[in-house]
């Protein structure tokens, strides 16, 4: 009897520290959508501090990165994504043929579908038992370095999703027509929405061990991926250049010229939604820079390719820059091992950028071990004059 009177209140007691835990007091209110205009934002010279608030509060322990994260989830989408769709409204069905996944989502009356080719390890057999990790691609790959190593492939094509176009096209504008969403979130999208597939009628692979990849704008959106979708535990944007990990603040351009938001407002304005592009020649006021939209991945896992003549995705800017202002944010949420940077002497989407971080995602899939420091950033060193704030990290590590 007594057992039975006890145990409720312990639980209780659990929930209540954790609940503690998770709002600790330093947490401001949440943003609402109503923010200033991109021209009205602060200017801000050297990389947003992970650790100040948008209302210039700081954060005192890594306890509070939950509410950091909530806010940037917000700034992210106001003034560079649009608003990721609720997916509480939608509903996906998923059919097998063959090696064909069909992909079924229907928002209310509305609905589109998608068809995704499943390709399973050429050196494991795939079971219900013994499921293996899947990535999921946009677009083509070096095969062997995934069928090869026991990983199963997704892949599909991000135009079926969403037209590459300021004419919409595809499944998503089909379900969200008229809303100021970037196409890259779209893209995001589609995959998130193929691993609701997965799950839902591929038993072969495992649901804890999910990778997503795609190269140049592709891989600005894998790493979109990564940040809507916490069931992603390996991002892997290749060559993704701006918009994805290259900074906004800081390029280098000695050698070559780097993409400029004036630049893709020329070519590919509806990548983003309008917000983003109120920001040209004005990059020092967006609210966060690409080492927080990778922050957002944390803690789960992430590795980049990049090549050092590939000069427009700005690869000096991804390494010197982003990789070690990211890792600072890992560092201090106890992650260190979770985030890397893989560079090679070559342009942009080569081949070889597979086989460049294939040691990196067999260690995350499975535990495989490797010599290979993917924290090494050379040819290249640090910036610090990015980072000012970078041995200010409040608290102690979680890990
Ligand atoms: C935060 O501080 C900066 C610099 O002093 C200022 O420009 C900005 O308005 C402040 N932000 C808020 C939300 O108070
Ligand atoms: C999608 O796959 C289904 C099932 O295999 C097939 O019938 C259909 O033609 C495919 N659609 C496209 C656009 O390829
Ligand atoms: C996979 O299954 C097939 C058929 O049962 C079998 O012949 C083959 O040896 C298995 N392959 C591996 C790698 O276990
Ligand atoms: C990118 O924009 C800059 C600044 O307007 C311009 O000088 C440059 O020619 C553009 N580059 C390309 C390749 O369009
Ligand atoms: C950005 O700056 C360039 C170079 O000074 C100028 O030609 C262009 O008109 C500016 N664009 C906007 C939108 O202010
Ligand atoms: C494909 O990947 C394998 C395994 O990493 C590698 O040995 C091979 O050289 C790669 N092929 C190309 C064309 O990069
Ligand atoms: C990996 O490289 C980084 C940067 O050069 C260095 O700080 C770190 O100590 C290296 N890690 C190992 C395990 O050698």
């Amino acid at each position: 009897m007594a057992f039975f009177a006890i145990l409720p209140l312990l639980y209780l007691l659990t929930i209540v520290q954790a609940g503690l835990a998770a709002h600790p007091q330093t947490c401001p209110p949440t943003l609402s959508r109503s923010l200033p205009a991109p021209t009205d934002l602060p200017i801000i010279e050297a990389l947003p501090d992970p650790w100040t608030f948008f209302n210039n509060a700081s954060l005192k322990s890594p306890a509070d990165w939950a509410c950091r994260k909530a806010e940037l989830l917000t700034l992210v989408q106001e003034y560079m994504y649009g608003y990721y769709p609720d997916t509480s409204r939608e509903t996906v069905k998923a059919s097998r043929d063959g090696d064909t996944l069909v992909v079924t989502v229907s928002v209310g009356k509305k609905s589109g579908k998608f068809n995704v080719t499943l390709s399973m390890p050429t050196n494991v057999n795939a079971t219900r038992r013994d499921p293996v990790p899947v990535v999921i691609s946009a677009g083509g790959v070096n095969d062997t370095v995934f069928l090869g190593s026991g990983v199963a492939l997704a892949t599909f094509t991000v135009t079926d999703v969403a037209a590459d176009s300021t004419t919409p096209g595809g499944v998503f504008w089909d379900l969200y027509s008229g809303e100021d969403i970037g196409v890259i979130t779209a893209w995001a999208w589609g995959f998130n929405r193929i691993l609701d597939a997965i799950i839902e009628v591929v038993p072969e692979f495992d649901q804890k061990r999910v990778g997503v990849i795609g190269c140049s704008r592709d891989g600005k959106a894998a790493l979109a991926a990564g940040i809507f979708d916490e069931r992603i535990t390996l991002t892997m944007p290749m060559s993704s250049g701006l918009e994805g990990i290259a900074p906004w603040r800081f390029q280098f351009q000695e050698l070559g010229e780097n993409e400029k938001i004036t630049n893709i407002t020329g070519y590919a304005p509806y990548w983003t939604n309008t917000n983003l592009l109120k920001f040209v020649n004005n990059s020092h006021q967006i609210p966060f820079d690409s080492h927080l939209n990778v922050a957002l991945v944390a803690p789960r896992a992430i590795i980049w390719d990049e090549g050092t003549i590939d000069y427009w995705t700005n690869p000096e800017g991804e390494a010197r820059v982003t990789f070690l202002a990211s890792k600072a944010v890992y560092d201090w949420l106890g992650a260190s091992d979770k985030i890397g940077v893989a560079i090679r002497d070559s342009g942009h989407c080569d081949i070889f950028g597979y086989t460049n971080i294939q040691a990196f995602m067999l260690k995350e899939f499975f535990g495989t071990p490797t010599d290979r420091n993917y924290s090494d950033i050379s040819p290249y060193t640090p910036y610090p004059t990015a980072y000012p704030w970078i041995d200010s990290a409040p608290g102690k590590s979680l890990g």
